[in-house]
């Protein structure tokens, strides 16, 4: 029979399947956390050995079991499955089945509340860190495509009908602009995300003087989340933040798997996707089908549906509230899948074939109307006018040159004058702040 870290001695057996709706699936979303409720638990315990808790024999011991157990649990040998309540359980158990009341002791001046929280914070800094780290080298690997064929003509579309001449440096380019940004808004998260919430208990503090400060720096926080309640009233609200720093990089790329899905069709041509990212068909042998751009362009929901899903638990009053727990799975499925998707992106748009010749002859004749048009108001001619006339003279255009138009085109950072150099040392300067933030300079 399955025993609880809350239960006492009192003989009553505890309803099987209200056990199995209490625990749920919340044990199994627990081993994504686990390694960070280990380490939150030996920091916790060397905090309340420097406070005369326990003795430094008895912290060390402690810590050296806690090395042990993610050790056995990184290999399979620990498992952490439905004979525990939660991972938070889990941890006590191992002690005390092995070292008896000095084990029982890690739970002084903590609760579960308490660990949830930090082994949270510590998955979302780790998360954000990699989100970082993938918006930084999509927005490379998009620059450097960029870069590559600046100058190479396509057509420029609005309302998805051919607009004016355009480049691929215009086109990669806004997308290495757009995860710089993703870039800089997951660094502003990760900013509010990084301090500590442990040592808060149960969102009202302890009559014990923890030492939390010791305890957030030995964790690696930046500063400690002060305000005990403030510390249950931001889960959730931080998981959502997170989310919203992927969603914003993930809306990129699903815009960018559009353009993919669309460009590689017999109709437009322009794209070759890399042979790993191309599947076939079941059934008809012609085919080569752009699934994984299909699928980086629906990931983008599952990681949406996961900030509404949490949004919708967080109707709630003040303090820890079991409901809480239902923001682990949306949390860690959104995250998860937004890393996996970030992650082959940066490959694709470096194994990219673009057909020039293809881009090149879908710049017609009408497209550089608005060229013409803007080229008379600049002699003088009133815009309506020049408007009127460039529509006028769409029939006798004659042959146009796209090199030239788009040489022509020197508004800052149209095709003319990309300026990506500008792009780039941005995004340099952004990849800085944040190697320098994850080596704690
Ligand atoms: N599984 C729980 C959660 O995710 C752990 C915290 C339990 N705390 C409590 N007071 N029952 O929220």
């Amino acid at each position: 029979m399955k025993k609880f870290v809350w239960q006492d001695d009192n003989g009553e057996s505890i309803d099987q399947a209200i056990m199995e709706f209490l625990a749920g699936e919340d044990v199994v979303l627990d081993r994504e956390l686990f390694p960070f409720d280990i380490d939150a638990t030996a920091a916790h315990v060397r905090g309340l050995s420097r406070i005369g808790i326990m003795s430094a024999e008895e912290s060390a011991s402690l810590c050296q079991l806690l090395e042990q157990l993610k050790t056995e649990f990184e290999a399979g040998d620990f498992v952490l499955d439905d004979r525990y309540e939660d991972g938070h359980s889990a941890i006590e158990m191992y002690l005390t089945d092995r070292v008896g009341d000095t084990g029982a002791k890690v739970h002084t001046g903590r609760s579960r509340n308490d660990q949830v929280a930090v082994a949270t914070r510590l998955f979302l800094r780790d998360s954000l860190q990699k989100l970082a780290g993938l918006c930084a080298r999509l927005a490379q690997a998009c620059l450097e495509r960029a870069e590559l064929q600046a100058d190479v003509p396509m057509p420029g579309y609005t309302h998805l009908q051919r607009a004016v001449p355009s480049s691929v440096g215009l086109w990669m380019g806004g997308f290495a602009e757009a995860f710089s940004d993703n870039l800089a808004f997951t660094r502003s998260v990760l900013e509010i995300v990084d301090c500590s919430p442990l040592g808060t208990a149960a969102g009202y503090g302890v009559n014990l003087p923890l030492d939390r400060d010791g305890v957030a720096s030995d964790l690696g926080f930046e500063r400690l989340q002060v305000n005990p309640l403030y510390t249950q009233n931001s889960r959730g609200k931080f998981e959502v933040m997170a989310l919203q720093a992927a969603s914003h990089a993930m809306q990129d790329l699903r815009r960018l798997a559009w353009d993919l899905s669309l460009f590689t069709t017999s109709e437009f041509g322009f794209v070759t996707l890399p042979r790993q990212y191309i599947t076939g068909s079941s059934i008809m042998p012609n085919k080569a089908n752009p699934d994984v751009v299909e699928l980086l362009r629906g990931r983008a929901a599952t990681v949406d549906a996961a900030v509404v899903e949490i949004q919708s638990v967080l109707s709630l009053p003040s303090g820890y509230q079991r409901d809480l727990q239902l923001t682990k799975a949306p949390l860690i499925r959104g995250v998860n899948s937004a890393l996996q998707a970030l992650a082959i992106a940066p490959a694709l748009v470096e194994g990219l074939q673009l057909n020039e010749e293809k881009m090149r002859e879908s710049i017609s004749l009408e497209m550089f109307l608005t060229d013409m048009a803007q080229a008379k108001a600049a002699m003088g001619i009133p815009f309506r006018t020049a408007y009127l006339e460039a529509k006028q003279a769409a029939d006798d255009a004659g042959e146009m040159d796209a090199a030239a138009s788009l040489a022509e085109r020197v508004s800052p950072g149209a095709c003319g004058d990309l300026q990506l150099g500008r792009i780039r040392s941005r995004l340099e300067q952004q990849i800085q702040a944040l190697g320098k933030a994850e080596s704690g300079d």
